[in-house]
């Protein structure tokens, strides 16, 4: 598939089958998360892998009960690591950098699990603190992203989009 087609194929996916997602498809999805670029290649990410049912059902709870992330086996939480960009960037590092870099690098998580036949969905709807507490996070790592991923229960109709006329502008 080409990649124009694979980036149109994603689509964010709420039902999920129940069958189990093995690590080395989870290494896979990090392995492309981690080919991003971030500004001044700091890569500043970090992932957890929550299988753990009693962090799951915390991480459900933080993000208002949501409940298509109980159905996934697998969730994703992406963390952006403030002090790996804050050195050399100071605070546009930590409130604009750092952000740029992890949703950059969630998009390609996404696309490459689309490939591989795997359904996900970026949750950014969710209380940071409750989050946080699920994982035991440090002030240094804030969570952007939590990603449930799971082999699609249903193949739901592509959402629209705006024309491109409409969101850009050539100047000659
Ligand atoms: C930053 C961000 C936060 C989002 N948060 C949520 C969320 O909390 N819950 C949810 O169901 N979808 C969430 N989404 C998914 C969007 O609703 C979805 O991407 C959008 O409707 C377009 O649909 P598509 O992903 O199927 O193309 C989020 C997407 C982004 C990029």
């Amino acid at each position: 598939m080409d990649l124009s087609e694979l980036m149109w194929k994603r689509k964010s996916i709420r039902n999920f089958r129940n069958e189990d997602v093995p690590d080395d498809l989870i290494l896979e999805l990090i392995d492309a998360a981690r080919s991003a670029p971030s500004a001044g290649n700091c890569q500043p990410w970090h992932f957890y892998v929550i299988r753990n049912e009693n962090v799951k059902k915390q991480l459900y709870e933080s993000a208002y009960r949501q409940s298509f992330l109980l159905s996934a086996p697998v969730l994703l939480v992406v963390c952006a690591v403030l002090s790996r960009t804050s050195g050399r960037y100071g605070d546009r590092g930590v409130n604009l950098y750092c952000i740029q870099d992890t949703a950059a690098a969630v998009q390609n998580l996404l696309l490459r699990a689309t490939s591989l036949g795997l359904g996900t969905c970026w949750v950014g709807a969710f209380d940071e603190n409750a989050a946080r507490n699920a994982l035991n996070l440090d002030k240094d790592k804030r969570p952007v992203a939590i990603i449930p991923v799971g082999y699609p229960a249903t193949d739901p109709a592509k959402t629209s989009r705006r024309p491109v006329g409409e969101i850009a502008t050539f100047i000659r």
